[in-house]
């Protein structure tokens, strides 16, 4: 195809963005066709519009600091698994019985790159060394099958938890290949629906698409945000309505002790008739950089560390806790009707985040060049940004140490959010369900390993309150439960109470096992 003939030419000449195809008579036939078919299904005026407004916010903002327009989240809107235990029953029963309904679905943001892990399958693949490699997928398969079968059991009917997984198109073709592979982890094919977030080009700062190569756009997913018109653009919405849907759980693939469709949040937002919720873990490190949700300007909102000086990131309530705590972990609870009416009303209010970075180009030459500096401008839209759309907004509460770690990069020694922080975080909870169960560990030696590690041989606390593993001496006892035995700690009595345990112990649907005594 000419790119003359077909009209493409003098759009992209309207657009500012011939040079798209200054490389054109140098490209193979098959080359200028995936070029023209790339092009052709690009809006270039819409990303003009996109790069005009994403610069003209990020530039606005970017010296305002946001301390004076921000107030804490209000303890009426708030729920605690610390402070308000004795609602917990109440609100895992309630949301046990949505499930039960078939009213609940998980849906998993997994269209990322995973850059910083370095691992060339989606992030979900990714094996982090426990006993039994589970995935971070499967481990988030069975703990949706386990949920299934305890709404099933105390409801004595047949549910479903449809599970939503959003790709990219880097992701989709190996996410879907891999789930056949595994036979969907055991859950009914049908109910987990994969569906692709768009993808934007980078630009340079003035506003020129860069070309990666000399046929080639550099594209990026547009962020996690790029749920909400991707839930349109494929029938999702439609899909969940068919179904019945009329609470979503949406969550990261990246962190492995993720609660799916956690039962006692699911419940607390539908008793507080919110129509959409975020699960918070306590930020106690105030240059921890983590964003927090708050109200600004009487609308709820992530507000990031770099927006905030340090005087008000410092500033402590009277319980000595940090007034702006509630670190953002992107796991949100939505109502049906409320992420309807993002997707069909609100959607095209969003605007795009900008994040500089160092994107490899051709230059006029036709030279690659690695930049060593920031050269142009990824646009993302995040999950959060509709917060300000919420009627009945709440916050959850959970403990950082139950519920979130996740892995972002690769091993270094003392590295934060790497495979090994993963798995320790994963063994060291799997470990405390055990000692709850009535269960005991004990050493080499045959003694009892203390159930508070001892001073010194525990590693510290680090002032962002992770382990320090740093020195090797904070190994966690090796233990680690299928979720298909136990969703959140529930059921183990009959397999652990009064008995005495040697590391490595693997509790799965075949049994109780201990690795290095039978010599495994
Ligand atoms: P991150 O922002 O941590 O990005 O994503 P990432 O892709 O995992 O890693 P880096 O930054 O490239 O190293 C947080 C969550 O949002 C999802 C990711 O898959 C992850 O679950 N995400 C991110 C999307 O679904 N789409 C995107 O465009 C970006």
């Amino acid at each position: 195809m000419d790119p003359n003939s077909s009209g493409l030419q003098q759009r992209l000449a309207e657009a500012g963005q011939s040079h798209l195809v200054q490389f054109w008579k140098e490209l193979s036939p098959e080359g200028q066709a995936d070029l023209a078919r790339e092009l052709q299904a690009m809006d270039v005026q819409e990303i003009n519009g996109f790069f005009k407004s994403a610069m003209e916010t990020s530039s606005s903002s970017r010296h305002e600091k946001m301390d004076a327009r921000m107030e804490p989240v209000p303890r009426e809107v708030l729920g605690s698994v610390t402070r308000d235990r004795d609602s917990l029953k109440d609100w895992d029963a309630a949301g046990l019985q949505c499930i039960s309904q078939s009213k609940v679905a998980a849906l998993l943001l997994a269209g990322g790159q995973g850059t910083r892990l370095g691992f060339s399958y989606p992030k979900g693949m990714y094996d982090v060394g426990l006993p039994s490699h589970k995935t971070l997928f499967q481990m988030q398969a069975e703990r949706i099958l386990k949920l299934q079968q305890l709404a099933e059991q105390k409801h004595k009917v047949k549910c479903c938890i449809p599970w939503y997984i959003m790709t990219s198109g880097r992701t989709m073709e190996s996410t879907k290949d891999f789930f056949s592979q595994h036979n969907y982890f055991g859950l009914d094919k049908d109910s987990v629906v994969f569906f692709q977030q768009g993808m934007l080009p980078a630009m340079d700062y003035t506003g020129k698409i860069i070309l990666e190569s000399k046929g080639k756009l550099s594209m990026a997913p547009d962020g996690n945000g790029g749920l909400y018109r991707a839930l349109g653009n494929q029938g999702i919405i439609d899909d969940m309505q068919k179904r019945g849907i009329e609470f979503i759980h949406v969550y990261c693939v990246d962190n492995i002790l993720v609660k799916v469709a956690d039962p006692a949040f699911v419940g607390f937002c539908v008793q507080k008739g919110a129509d959409c919720g975020a699960k918070v873990v306590e930020k106690n490190n105030p240059t921890e950089a983590v964003g927090v949700v708050c109200k600004v300007d009487g609308r709820y909102q992530v507000v990031e560390y770099s927006e905030i000086t340090l005087a008000t990131a410092e500033k402590r309530s009277s319980d000595g806790r940090l007034m702006f705590n509630a670190g953002n972990v992107a796991n949100h609870f939505f109502s049906f009707s409320f992420l309807r009416d993002v997707v069909q009303k609100h959607e095209p209010q969003l605007q795009h985040h900008v994040a500089q970075k160092k994107i490899p180009y051709v230059d006029a030459q036709g030279q690659l060049i690695k930049p060593d500096k920031p050269n142009g401008i990824k646009m993302e839209k995040f999950v959060f940004d509709i917060f300000q759309f919420a009627k009945t907004f709440v916050v959850y509460e959970v403990l950082r140490e139950d519920e979130f770690s996740p892995l972002k990069n690769a091993d270094t020694q003392d590295g934060k959010d790497t495979p090994t922080t993963a798995r320790h975080a994963l063994m060291s909870l799997h470990h405390r369900w055990v000692l709850n169960a009535g269960g005991h560990f004990i050493d080499e030696n045959g003694r009892r390993v203390p159930a508070i590690p001892r001073d010194g041989a525990a590693g510290s606390v680090t002032a962002d309150g992770n382990r320090n593993l740093k020195d090797g001496t904070d190994l966690p006892i090796k233990c680690e439960i299928s979720p298909l035995v136990s969703y959140g700690g529930e059921g183990l009595e009959e397999l652990v109470k009064g008995r005495e345990f040697h590391p490595t112990l693997v509790i799965d649907e075949h049994g109780v096992k201990e690795l290095v005594k039978n010599g495994v």
